[in-house]
């Protein structure tokens, strides 16, 4: 049998990819591992393959930055040639990067079968180049694995085939739940000098809010007024490094004592800072669902979101860039007023091995 090509690229992409690709091993299914390279950097790459066991990848595209055409068209180039080379029996892709939607195009075109692993989320927001990628990569795809009931709404909606649609529930709190223990070693908390409970935890790296400066403002506006009560920690992507660095913005947070900034962490530091922080800010898609999988509250710094499920069934708030909004929505959890939610269906760790089998049975093995 042809291997099945597994595809990673970005950050968000690693902690999908690892479960699977054990699940896959589990049921001796014959895959090999790409990775774009679109994030490089050894604090947005490295690091989890370290933390999270993924095997060395088979292929190294070495994509690295550029604007959304030339990263897409990279990886498309050198997707086809090594579709051409090896002949995978399907390409799995995951989540909503450039990469996602530039191996689900070409393997599409060169008729090998698609499945996307968090299909069928819509923010409905075609200014997010995450929703243009949703939208196109669900369009070519032949397997369609949702993380919640909205998902296989949305598809239906836009009239796909229901037969190609799964319910399989959410890979990401897989990679959780498995990895909830050994994050608890983890002495970071200590590092940082910060005490469980006490303190809130902020990740900002969509263009929306830290390529306009204004907005970016705002946001460090509400930063001030917070750690006037709890410390707020902030690993920064690099994107918002080079932001707030051209803008003047990272010298007034970094005079700030309450504001701990920090370069980006890896999986395992970053599980622990989350799980023992008393509230997260975020414009991220996927702590948006890790903090509902840990009773977290989390306050989302945008308009809307592809994952409503968050906020309808577990703890999360959207507050967009408004200072003032998101002040007063820290205060009611600072005052005890914060969602607790509950878990979502089937986001119970299992999901890796649902679709696992369901892509057995697709090739038939
Ligand atoms: C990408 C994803 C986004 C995801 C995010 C998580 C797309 C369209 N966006 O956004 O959905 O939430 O990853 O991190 O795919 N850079 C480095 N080192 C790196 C990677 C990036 O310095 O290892 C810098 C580069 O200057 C680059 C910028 O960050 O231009 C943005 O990187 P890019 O991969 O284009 O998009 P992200 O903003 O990371």
């Amino acid at each position: 049998m042809q291997p099945v090509m597994m595809v990673a690229g970005a950050r968000p992409n690693f902690m999908k990819i690892a479960p699977l690709y054990a699940a896959l091993q589990e049921l001796q299914l014959p895959q090999f591992l790409v990775h774009t390279g679109q994030h490089y950097d050894p604090s947005m790459s490295r690091i989890f393959f370290d933390d999270l066991n993924i095997p060395e990848p088979d292929f190294y595209m070495g994509i690295g930055s550029g604007s959304h055409a030339v990263q897409t068209a990279g990886i498309m180039t050198a997707c086809e040639k090594l579709c051409q080379d090896h002949e995978p029996s399907m390409a799995v892709v995951v989540g909503d990067v450039n990469s996602t939607v530039a191996v689900a195009l070409t393997a599409a075109k060169m008729h090998i079968p698609v499945a996307h692993v968090e299909a069928g989320l819509r923010s409905f927001d075609r200014t997010m180049p995450e929703e243009i990628n949703r939208l196109v990569t669900d369009c070519l795809s032949d397997l369609l694995f949702t993380p919640s009931r909205d998902g296989n709404e949305n598809l239906l909606a836009e009239g796909k085939d229901p037969d190609r649609i799964h319910f399989v529930g959410n890979i990401m709190i897989d990679t959780l739940l498995q990895q909830l223990d050994r994050a608890q070693n983890a002495v970071i908390i200590d590092t940082l000098g910060l005490i469980p409970g006490n303190y809130a935890l902020l990740t900002l790296h969509r263009p929306s809010n830290v390529d306009d400066p204004d907005r970016f403002a705002s946001v460090v506006d509400a930063l001030e007024i917070i750690a006037e009560s709890v410390p707020v920690v902030f690993p920064m992507h690099p994107r918002t490094m080079k932001r707030s660095r051209s803008t003047g913005l990272y010298q007034r947070m970094k005079s700030n004592g309450r504001l701990i900034l920090t370069e980006p962490l890896g999986y395992l530091d970053f599980l622990k800072v989350m799980s023992e922080s008393h509230f997260v800010l975020t414009d991220s898609g996927g702590l948006q669902e890790e903090t509902t999988a840990l009773g977290i509250p989390c306050l989302t710094l945008r308009e809307n979101t592809e994952r409503p499920v968050t906020i309808r069934q577990g703890t999360n708030t959207l507050v967009g860039s408004d200072t003032e909004t998101i002040v007063e929505a820290a205060r009611q959890i600072l005052d005890g007023k914060g969602k607790s939610g509950r878990i979502p269906e089937l986001w119970d760790g299992r999901t890796a091995r649902r679709i696992a089998q369901i892509i057995a049975a697709e090739l038939k093995v």
